[in-house]
C-alpha cells in the first residue's frame, strides 16, 4: 500500500492522520492491542496491512487476507460519542459503496456489509486498557476489494468492490474514503440505531436463524435501542438476539 496515497486523499482530521501500515502483520487487532498496552494513542489512529496471517474473524473464525482487500483497525477513546459503536463501520462503508462506486449494498444484522447476498465486509471490536488507566475501543474491518475470486469456504458467499463493479479499484482512495465517512458520522454523533435501521434489507424479512448449528427461519420485527434484534419465532414467540448468532438471508 501507498501511505502517500492515503495520506493524500485523506479529508479527515483525525482518523487515519497516525497511520501504522505494515506490508504483513499476523492481525492488525493484535498489533493494535499491543501498541495501546504500551501508550495510549488518539483517538482515529489506525493499523492497516496488506496481508494478514492470522486475521481474526467473528466468534473465533479465521479472516481470509490476502494481499487485495484492505485489513485495518480503528482505535477510538472513551467517552464514545455514538452508540452502538459497533454498527459505525458497517453504515460508514454502505454509504462509501453507494456514494462514490454505485454499488448497492447494506447491513446485515450485527456487523456485516452485503452486496446481494454475500458478504464484502465485517467488523469486530475489543476493548484494550492504556497504560494511562483509559479504556480504548478498538474496531477491526476487512474490506474485500480487488479479489478477483473468493476460495472455499467461501467462494459462494464473499464478493469484492472489484467484482461489483467489474474494475480494478485503488485500496488507498477506498480506505480514506471509508475514513472519511467514519470521521464523519462519528463526529455527527448520530444515532447508530436508526442509521443502520435506514441501510438495512432485513426489517419484517424471514431469515433463518443458525444457533449451536440448528437452523431455525425467524422474521426480523426490529432493533431495540441498544442494536439487539428483535425477531419472531415460527410459533409468534418474540426474542431478542444480542449476539452470537449467525443469520443467513433467504434468496
Ligand atoms: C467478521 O468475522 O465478519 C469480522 C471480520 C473482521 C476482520 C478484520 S480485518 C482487520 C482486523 N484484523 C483482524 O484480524 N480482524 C479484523
Amino acid at each position: 500500500m501507498n501511505v502517500e496515497a492515503v495520506d493524500q486523499a485523506l479529508t479527515t482530521r483525525r482518523f487515519g492522520r497516525r497511520l501504522f501500515y505494515q506490508a504483513r502483520v499476523d492481525s492488525t487487532m493484535r498489533r493494535a492491542a499491543a501498541v495501546l498496552q504500551q501508550k495510549a494513542l488518539p483517538e482515529g489512529a489506525v493499523f492497516v496491512a496488506d496481508e494478514q496471517s492470522r486475521g481474526r474473524g467473528t466468534a473465533g473464525r479465521v479472516w481470509h487476507s490476502e494481499r487485495e482487500g484492505l485489513w485495518l483497525s480503528c482505535v477510538f477513546q472513551e467517552p464514545l460519542r455514538a452508540q452502538p459503536l459497533s454498527f459505525l463501520p458497517g453504515i460508514a462503508l454502505v454509504d462509501v459503496l453507494r456514494e462514490h462506486y454505485g454499488v448497492d449494498a447494506h447491513v446485515k444484522w450485527p456487523n456485516d456489509v452485503l452486496v446481494g447476498n454475500r458478504k464484502i465486509s465485517g467488523s469486530l471490536g475489543e476493548s484494550q486498557r492504556q497504560p494511562d488507566g483509559r479504556t480504548a475501543w478498538v474496531l477491526g474491518v476487512g474490506i474485500n476489494v480487488n479479489q478477483a475470486a473468493f476460495a472455499p469456504p467461501i467462494h459462494d458467499v464473499a464478493v469484492s468492490l472489484r467484482l461489483a463493479t467489474g474494475q480494478m479499484e485503488s485500496r488507498e482512495l477506498c480506505l480514506a474514503r471509508f475514513l472519511g465517512k467514519l470521521e464523519e458520522l462519528y463526529d455527527g454523533a448520530t444515532d447508530l440505531v436508526a442509521e443502520w435501521r435506514r441501510r438495512t434489507q432485513m426489517l419484517g424479512r424471514t431469515v433463518t436463524a443458525i444457533r449451536a448449528g440448528q437452523e431455525q427461519d425467524v422474521q426480523v420485527l426490529d432493533l431495540t435501542p441498544e442494536g439487539h434484534l428483535v425477531v419472531a419465532l415460527p410459533n409468534g414467540v418474540r426474542e431478542t438476539l444480542v449476539a452470537a448468532v449467525d443469520l443467513r438471508l433467504r434468496v
